[in-house]
């Protein structure tokens, strides 16, 4: 292998990376639907998860692997500390996988050996390239990572690259572990590497950092530049603190600007080539299916993928577009999936026009969800006339959701308005059948519906966020609740779409109630992994 590839890689780390925000945890049917999606995408490699830490994780990464990690699929990856117990969890999950890879790290920062790992840098590269070796002997694809490489002395890194390529690293990773470094500082971190580890050319150079000072992306573009060919990233830029640098953000800025690009990979200045294997029409779909799972919400500035991103307000905006869309726009919609939005079914339409559209729109459901998924459609298309591809989304992303289904909603009767004490009646059903009904006054009318939940389920907790969008314009739109809780240090989030936003607020809540009550009954504990948190 060859750090002189003409192409960029995409690892995507949004189950992994992704995943360790607060709130965002997905269960392993969720994780897996993300999972189809990178691939139909077109991503290199899916950091699937890091299999030691719970049981959990370790059937998620085994899932992927078993089901999305094919021959002319994606490689799934996962992440694994530099210590045998996590390199065997990592190589046992990965075993149904065609193309498969452990990603080993340990930290190499001095602030990092002394406060956290408490060991000296002779006993840091020892570990590193015993513990490479050791992925090596279960497969061929071993990724390693120097954790805090940004801010390690770059001797050292030298040296723990050297040993680790020779004991059979072919990728190595460069993470700004704490988003510090500056573009042009991280471009030489690279270029530096290339100058100085002999053995270099045996593996591919990734990069992998934070957003904390908002500079994530720049620094992977600059490092592109200077030989990086691997970038590690996460849909919407999800990610621990201000998160991971943003796969979408990378691509359009690599597909935009090829011409800019061309040259550091060695192509010419002309050629029109993509710079890496994304389907960048299913950018906007993969952006709303990790939003929604994850219950994290895109600003509506957000580059690419953000509601606003391609909007024009101000006049003279509006006027130029008209003219010639070049005048204020750099790229189209429509390159990132934006536009696809047709009307395409209506209430006559029946479950093999609803099946159909939903294959061509990269829905693979089983009889079952497909049938929970039409019995939906046949509901919104009752109340609303035409239903778009947006609508389509949002439906089967609602029904395929898997929160936990313990509390269920059976009726939400409000009554609200100008000089009334908006009051809201709600049964639910208990995870024990039973039907539970309770009424409460609130200051608005989810207030009330939240208020007749809690005297339901009765689990303390904090309502943390919450957001209503409409899917898509007109009166009769859908709309999509997201909301987010905290009970104790945990957040767990809920999400649903309805018609009725009174009634999308209640599911949503009982979403991320029930996630919450299924984390007090199974008390899922993480294995401990905190002595080398990533
Ligand atoms: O941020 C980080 O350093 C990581 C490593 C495990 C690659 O996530
Ligand atoms: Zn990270």
């Amino acid at each position: 292998m060859t750090n002189k590839t003409d192409r960029i890689i995409i690892f995507d780390t949004t189950l992994r990376d992704g995943e360790q925000c607060p709130g965002a945890t997905l269960n392993i049917d969720e994780k897996l639907v993300i999972a189809k999606q990178l691939a139909r995408l077109g991503v290199d490699v899916i950091e699937a998860g890091f299999a030691f830490a719970s049981p959990g994780d370790f059937e998620a990464v085994k899932k992927i692997a078993q089901i999305v990690g094919t021959e002319n699929g994606p490689v799934v990856c996962s992440l694994a500390r530099a210590i045998k117990a996590d390199i065997e969890a990592a190589a046992e999950a990965l075993k149904p996988a065609v193309n498969a890879r452990i990603h080993t790290f340990i930290s190499t920062s001095d602030i990092h050996l002394e406060y956290q790992l408490r060991k000296s840098r002779a006993e840091v590269l020892a570990i590193a390239e015993e513990m490479v070796a050791y992925a090596k002997s279960f497969m061929t694809d071993i990724e390693f990572s120097p954790m805090d490489a940004a801010r390690s002395d770059p001797e050292f890194l030298y040296q723990v690259l050297e040993r680790t390529i020779a004991a059979g690293a072919t990728t190595v990773n460069i993470p700004d572990t704490v988003g510090y470094t500056t573009p042009s500082e991280f471009g030489a971190i690279i270029k530096g590497i290339i100058e100085n580890v002999p053995n270099i050319d045996q593996a591919i150079i990734s990069v992998h950092g934070h957003n904390d000072l908002g500079l994530a992306v720049a620094n992977f573009l600059e490092a592109v530049k200077n030989g990086a060919r691997q970038l590690e990233c996460t849909i919407n830029g999800i990610g621990e603190r201000a998160g991971n640098a943003s796969l979408e953000e990378l691509v359009m800025a690599l597909h935009v600007r090829r011409q800019y690009f061309n040259p550091y990979l060695g192509r010419p200045e002309n050629s029109q080539e993509s710079l890496t294997n994304i389907d960048t029409r299913q950018i906007y779909k993969t952006s709303r299916l990790v939003s929604n799972l994850t219950g994290m919400l895109v600003q509506p500035n957000k580059a690419i993928v953000g509601a606003n991103a391609f909007a024009h307000e101000s006049g003279i905006h509006q006027d130029g577009v008209l003219k010639n869309k070049l005048t204020y726009e750099i790229m189209d919609a429509q390159l990132v999936g934006l536009t696809d939005n047709q009307i395409v079914l209506g209430k006559h339409s029946g479950r093999n026009a609803f099946r159909s559209r939903l294959k061509e729109l990269g829905f693979d459901l089983s009889d079952t969800e497909l049938n929970k998924a039409f019995v939906r459609f046949k509901e919104v298309a009752d109340k609303k006339k035409e239903i778009s591809d947006w609508d389509l989304e949002a439906i089967v992303n609602d029904e395929i959701q898997q929160a936990p289904d313990l509390f269920r909603v059976e009726l939400v009767q409000v009554s609200c308005g100008s000089n009334a004490r908006p009051t809201a009646t709600v049964t639910l059903r208990t995870p024990e059948g039973e039907e539970l009904t309770d009424a409460a006054i609130g200051t608005g009318p989810v207030d009330a519906v939240y208020k007749a939940i809690n005297r339901v389920v009765n689990v303390p907790n904090q309502l943390i966020e919450f957001s209503v969008q409409s899917v898509t314009a007109g009166i009769d739109a859908i709309g999509e609740v997201t909301i987010r809780l905290r009970y104790e240090s945990k957040v767990f989030s809920g999400h649903a779409a309805n018609t009725d936003i009174i009634v999308a607020s209640a599911q949503a809540y009982v979403n991320a109630l029930n996630r919450l009550y299924a984390s007090l009954q199974t008390q899922e504990k993480p294995q401990e992994v905190t002595a080398q948190k990533v």
